[in-house]
């Protein structure tokens, strides 16, 4: 076999002359009167090759036989192509061997679909996933994958981080997503669960004094699939011993502008901005705002608590919110659109949603009759109201507010064409607030999870009022999406026990799930605390993608499913007697 010498890709003008070898795919052919022109492709990029009979009659007779995606090698001198067949797309365009010699490697079925369409259907595209990444955008978007992998390692490396590799089969982890389940053969009735996150594990290896870990690791969750969610998924997993806040911070700004700067030449500027949950949730509706544009929301429950405008007054006086988001320029949404926002806020939970435009300094509104003088000096205080604003509001329960408001403003931003697709706003949103009121357990429950500390100054709220501790935790969101997330952890014995209390989870109960845990913290566990970043999200907006599963080598489906080996699958009687398990036939016509 002729050995390859260089890839496609490299073949450059600066090779003129020079004999080389290709090994790769038939991208296109053309046959211009008996001289044959194939695009050679392997994961580098494409070279065109000139077969003509001038040349090499062998090569040529042998070439008449190729079709797209047979396998090749081939042999040639680079030369310069003809000035009218320059191809200033492509960056071997300027170029082409001519061949001396064709090795037909191996043949091809026609492909199920073009490599060259854009427009493919994901079904098709994941069931025949090893052509799909043929694909010169996918082989690219894994290539990009590989070099952030290597940027991370080396720089976590000469950082003294050391990587460490965790058990897959384990027990069930505190994240808070449904786990997925494996049986034991051995130990019939008992069950590993995949682990959500290495969370435990890397808190026992600060124990261990490891002092500085990561691991890209596998992490699994059994949710609900959205275009930024994969039951499998990858972390950048992180934990630091005698750090505090600023610290893991400080290790991933760096490591952040790193990679934009080496991978994208995109100059970030650290510090990132920070805000807390609790004005995240004020201004935009959301712990992960997009803030390349405006439209910050304001809370004006205070100004409707004697209102004539009836749902504004049951909201603010019945323990609901009024919040109003002051559109700039907004007048150029009409009236359909707007019937359109509603409709999404709808969607949301929102009843309704108010609106105000300000033209030619009049408000025009279906609901200002409603309004009393003092209520609309109030507004147009507090929302700066101008000629051409359009003013949305949302009165319900805060929850409903937050999300419809926080979606409508999105769908807004895009509308009007607000967000920078070529701009990257990282900040960190802090101090998420330690516990949660959950109406179906009747207890408080871990935000973050239950390891996570508290900030010291609020640890005398923990038995009176729970909710309002605020935690050591942090979310690191990329143009309104969640990229990472960590916090430093209880060390200390005592001050866990009192968050368990709060958590009602009893001592029994404790030492049955995390005892091993609880245990390796009485004997000197460091002050720690770390971080973890969803790699799969963090590469798709590097690259400026819509799904992660586009850097997903073999993604499932919305169904959890692997179109390529057909995974899950049922399995054979024997395996399920082996395992003392036996299928409720009347739930599988069920299953979602
Ligand atoms: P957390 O649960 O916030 O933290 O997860 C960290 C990051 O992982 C990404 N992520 C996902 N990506 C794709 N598909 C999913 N289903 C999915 N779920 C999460 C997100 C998220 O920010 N052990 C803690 C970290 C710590 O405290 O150190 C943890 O797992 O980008
Ligand atoms: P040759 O006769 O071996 O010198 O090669 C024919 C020349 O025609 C090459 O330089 C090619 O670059 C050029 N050529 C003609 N038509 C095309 C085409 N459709 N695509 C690319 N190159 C072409």
């Amino acid at each position: 076999m002729l050995k390859r010498t260089h890839y496609c890709g490299q073949i450059q003008e600066s090779m003129l002359d020079r004999e080389v070898c290709l090994n790769g795919w038939v991208h296109t052919i053309r046959d211009h009167g008996g001289v044959v022109f194939v695009d050679v492709r392997d994961r580098s990029g494409v070279v065109q090759v000139v077969f003509n009979p001038e040349q090499s009659r062998e090569a040529h007779s042998l070439a008449n036989d190729l079709r797209t995606e047979f396998v090749v090698a081939v042999r040639g001198v680079v030369r310069l192509r003809d000035e009218e067949t320059v191809n200033p797309s492509l960056p071997t365009g300027t170029v082409e061997v001519p061949a001396v010699e064709l090795e037909i490697l191996n043949k091809s079925k026609t492909p199920p679909f073009d490599l060259d369409e854009e427009d493919l259907g994901d079904s098709i595209r994941l069931k025949y996933r090893y052509l799909d990444i043929r694909r010169p955008f996918m082989t690219r978007n894994l290539m990009f994958r590989h070099r952030v992998n290597d940027t991370i390692r080396n720089f976590l490396g000469n950082e003294n981080f050391i990587e460490v590799e965790t058990p897959v089969l384990t027990r069930s982890t505190p994240e808070g997503a449904r786990d997925f389940l494996v049986p034991s053969r051995l130990n019939i009735g008992q069950f590993y669960a995949l682990p959500q996150s290495p969370q435990l594990f890397k808190q026992l290896l600060m124990v261990s004094g490891l002092d500085r870990y990561y691991q890209v690791v596998r992490c699994f969750r059994d949710e609900d699939l959205r275009a930024d969610r994969q039951p499998e998924f990858t972390q950048l997993d992180m934990e630091l011993s005698f750090v505090d806040e600023s610290d893991v911070i400080d290790i991933i700004e760096r490591l952040i502008t790193r990679l934009f700067r080496e991978l994208l030449d995109y100059p970030l500027t650290t510090p990132f901005p920070r805000m807390s949950y609790h004005e995240a949730m004020l201004c935009y509706g959301t712990d992960c705002p997009d803030t390349r544009f405006g439209f910050e929301m304001v809370d004006v429950t205070h100004l409707f608590h004697q209102t004539s405008l009836k749902v504004f007054q049951k909201a603010a006086t019945g323990g609901g919110v009024v919040k109003a988001m002051n559109v700039k320029g907004g007048h150029v949404v009409s009236r359909k659109e707007l019937d359109e926002l509603t409709d999404l806020a709808g969607r949301f939970g929102a009843k309704g949603m108010a609106w105000i435009k300000v033209e030619g300094n009049e408000w025009m509104s279906p609901i200002t009759k409603f309004l009393s003088d003092s209520e609309k000096t109030g507004l147009a205080e507090a929302l700066g109201m101008e000629n051409g604003d359009l003013v949305l509001f949302g009165a319900d329960q805060p929850k409903i507010v937050n999300d419809s408001l926080a979606q409508v403003r999105l769908a807004l931003g895009r509308r009007m064409e607000l967000v920078d697709h070529r701009r990257f706003q990282f900040m960190w949103v802090t101090e998420f607030p330690l516990l949660k009121f959950d109406p179906t357990e009747k207890r408080y429950v871990s935000v973050h999870h239950p390891f996570t500390a508290p900030v010291e100054a609020d640890v005398e709220l923990l038995s009176d009022s729970p909710e309002k501790v605020r935690s050591r935790a942090y979310d690191l969101v990329l143009n309104g999406v969640e990229v990472g997330g960590g916090s430093i952890r209880i060390h200390d014995s005592e001050m866990q026990e009192r968050v368990f209390e709060a958590l009602s989870i009893s001592k029994k109960e404790a030492r049955k799930k995390f005892g091993f845990l609880l245990e390796a913290f009485q004997y000197g566990a460091p002050p720690h605390g770390g971080i973890a970043l969803g790699l799969d999200r963090l590469i798709t907006l590097m690259l400026g993608g819509k799904t992660i599963r586009d850097v997903i080598a073999f993604p499932k489906t919305q169904k959890g499913a692997c179109p390529v080996t057909d995974a899950p699958a049922e399995v054979e009687a024997m395996q399920l007697a082996e395992l003392g398990l036996r299928i409720e036939t009347s739930r599988k016509k069920q299953s979602p």
